[in-house]
């Protein structure tokens, strides 16, 4: 027994041993945290740039490719962005509704370190625009829909309880435009601003497109709304057209519909069918520009269908439903039989 706790013992002299001997050795190993780091507002109304400097005393570091680890978020969002990076800034879009902190720390890869992964302190950074104005004097309501992936068209409410002669403005940006830009073409009632027509918008595809609406009162500042979406993911077609019908054999029933007008390729549609088949409906949805079906009785008089279209999963993340086509129809041997006897008696009667 006494043996056996005498190794106990030894082996718990050893562990420890090793394990001061170890941090020692690392706590030599130290890298100082980069300097002036800082998130800078180049005016794109939410494209924030985060910048730093190389930590000093990195001379003993000559050999080594130093990395930096970055992790950024909106205050009260859940989760941190995480960036390694080797470059002295970082890009990305950010709601400017809220602040923005992010902080970084310089990491020095095992083969400078023998082999330990030695990292620095963090170094910290917020950004927020200083709110100004209440909130009831935000804008309410905003609503952006690229009809036909062509024509973009926001519009919004006024703030709760604004003086009447309160004007707003929309500016935006993306990357491509030099500045942010004011919207050239505003949509009034009663002089007032309460949306945009914007211009045609060159190669805005599949990137993010920043809006800030923001005024001016005689009374009180107001407090400006920022918004961030694609423009590919709120598309509303237009509905498809020349709606064709015709049945097969008595059963089949073939369903056929043009790929609305415009830019968008047909390959980026999906389109919702509802059919109707005497008193019975249903809706299915497909991305060909035609559907097979079969009648559920031989006898029904009437068949009918109209058409919507969407931008599918395909193109883009999200769409808009565009408006029903008009109904086209197909009607049975009874039917057709009852209407030539009724424009008969017509004849006869005039
Ligand atoms: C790595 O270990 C060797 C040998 O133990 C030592 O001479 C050298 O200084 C150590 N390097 C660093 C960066 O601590
Ligand atoms: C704006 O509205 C407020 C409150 O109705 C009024 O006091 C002010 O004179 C108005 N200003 C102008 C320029 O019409
Ligand atoms: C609204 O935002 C634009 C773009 O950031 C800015 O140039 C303008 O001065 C702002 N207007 C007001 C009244 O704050
Ligand atoms: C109608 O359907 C019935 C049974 O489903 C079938 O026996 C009949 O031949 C069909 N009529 C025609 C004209 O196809």
């Amino acid at each position: 027994m006494a043996f056996v706790h005498l190794d106990v013992v030894r082996f718990y002299t050893l562990l420890i041993c090793a394990v001061f001997s170890s941090v020692s050795s690392n706590a030599e190993i130290k890298v100082n945290p980069p300097q002036d780091f800082e998130i800078v507002d180049p005016g794109y109304l939410g494209y924030l740039c985060l910048q730093w400097q190389p930590p000093l005393s990195l001379e003993n570091f000559e050999e080594c490719t130093v990395e930096y680890e970055l992790k950024y978020r909106n205050i009260d969002s859940e989760d941190w962005k995480t960036i390694i990076t080797k470059n002295l800034h970082y890009k990305d879009g950010f709601d400017l509704n809220k602040g923005i902190e992010a902080k970084i720390h310089t990491l020095l890869p095992p083969h400078c370190t023998n082999g330990s992964k030695v990292q620095s302190l963090w170094s910290e950074a917020t950004y927020w625009i200083a709110p100004q104005g209440n909130q009831e004097t935000k804008i309410q309501e905003m609503d952006c829909v690229y009809y036909n992936w062509q024509y973009l068209y926001c519009s919004w409410k006024p703030g709760m309880g604004v003086h009447f002669n309160t004007s707003y403005q929309l500016f935006y940006w993306y990357d491509g435009l030099d500045h942010a830009t004011q919207c050239a073409e505003y949509i009034q009632v009663d002089g007032q601003n309460i949306g945009c027509r914007f211009p045609y918008l060159e190669a805005s595809d599949y990137k993010d497109f920043y809006i800030c609406v923001n005024g001016s009162s005689d009374s009180d500042p107001v407090r400006p709304s920022y918004f961030i979406f694609q423009l590919q993911n709120i598309v509303k077609p237009l509905p498809p057209d020349y709606l064709i019908i015709t049945v097969k054999n008595s059963e089949e029933v073939n369903l056929k519909w043009a790929t609305p007008n415009g830019p968008i390729p047909a390959k980026c549609f999906i389109y919702e069918i509802e059919f109707t088949e005497d008193d019975t409906t249903w809706v299915t949805t497909t991305v060909e520009n035609e559907l097979h079906t079969t009648r559920i009785s031989n006898k029904s008089q009437q068949l009918c269908f109209s058409v919507r279209s969407k931008v599918n999963i395909y193109c883009s993340d999200d769409g808009i439903w565009s408006e029903w086509s008009g109904k086209q129809c197909w009607k049975g041997l009874l039917w057709r039989k009852r209407s030539l006897l009724s424009s008969g008696h017509i004849l006869l009667t005039q």
